[in-house]
This record gives structure tokens, sequence and C-alpha cells, in this order.
């Protein structure tokens, strides 16, 4: 990767106090995605580590779809949306989860074969609990997670320990 582009990828993450509710801090990465080199060697550094070992990539909703969409282009894999709760025409998979701040639902449809080895991509670990939920989908789907790789990881929220995943690879953290 672009060592200069992802040092600048790093202080393009803004902190967002207060946002979207009192207490939390937010991190904001649409700075950094306006920045193209910075962007590319963002998604460069999230797929380094798994080359060879994944057959789909997996993105989050929304967020995550932004890295997960170049990273599959990027490593000529297939993209698989995670949708939150009722935004899929056919039927699909689905996992309930406690975010940091509400509930929420994951989904996706089985348009992959049983088997597939997965590379899970969000842009932020916080308390873990949204891939802890994707990791269930895709057991429940029948899927290998290959690997899990997030663009920022936030410490103090015990993420890490939650997921419990030894193929979890973070490019930045708090
Ligand atoms: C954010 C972030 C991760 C998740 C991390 O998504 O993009 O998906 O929270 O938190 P956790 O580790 O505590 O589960 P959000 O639900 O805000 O969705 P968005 O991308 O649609 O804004």
């Amino acid at each position: 990767p672009d060592r200069a582009a992802l040092e600048r990828a790093e202080s393009l993450i803004l902190e967002v106090p207060d946002y979207p509710a009192a207490g939390i801090l937010f991190r904001d990465i649409t700075p950094l995605i306006a920045d193209g080199p910075a962007f590319r060697a963002t998604v460069d550094a999230l797929i380094a580590p798994f080359a060879g070992t994944f057959d789909v990539v997996a993105g989050l909703e929304a967020r995550g779809f932004l890295f997960a969409s170049a990273a599959a282009y990027a490593s000529g894999a297939g993209l698989m949306p995670i949708r939150k709760a009722g935004k899929l025409p056919r039927p699909a998979a689905k996992v309930d989860y406690a975010l940091e701040y509400g509930v929420a639902v994951v989904e996706a449809h089985a348009d992959f074969p049983r088997g597939s080895r997965v590379l899970l991509i969000d842009d932020v670990l916080a308390t873990g609990g949204t891939l802890i939920a994707a990791h269930a989908l895709m057991a429940e789907l029948g899927y290998e997670v290959a690997g899990t790789s997030v663009l920022f990881e936030i410490d103090d929220l015990g993420g890490r320990a939650a997921l419990n995943d030894p193929q979890l690879h973070t490019v930045f953290h708090s």
C-alpha cells in the first residue's frame, strides 16, 4: 500500500462528539473517502492480509458498503451486501443484534454456494455487535468467514474481545 496516503487517511477520520446521541464519539470517514489516494490505500490495506483466501466480500450497510464494494472490485471477488431490516426483496437469512446506540437486524440473500469463503468488511468496530451478528448470519447461510477487516477499531469498547475472531484485521485504531 501507499504508506504516505495511508498515514494521511488516518488523519482524515474525523471525531464528532455527541453524534448520533449524547456521549457517542462518532468517527466520520467521509473526508477520507473524499481523498482518492487515501481511499485507495485504505482499501488496499483492508484486503492485503487476506489475498487469495476469500471468494466473496461482504459489506455492512451503510458505510461498510463503500469499502466492501471497492475491495470486491480490487480483488475480483463477488460482493454481498449485508442489509439492515426490511430492505431485501427476496427471502433472506436474518439475525437480530444490539448496537452501541439502539437495536438492529442484519439480513442477506443466499446468493452464493454454501461453503463460500467470505471476507467481512466494515468501517468501524465499536462494541462488535454488528460484526458478531454478521458472523452469525454467515453461519446461518452456510458460509465460512475467511476474515474480518475493519478500517477503524475503537479499542475501549471491547469489540475485539467480544467478536473473538483470530482473523480480525483493523487498519487504524484509537
Ligand atoms: C456503525 C458502523 C458499524 C457499527 C459498529 O454503523 O458503521 O457498522 O456501527 O458498531 P458496533 O461494533 O457497536 O456494532 P451504523 O449502525 O451507524 O450504520 P450506518 O453505516 O448505516 O451509519
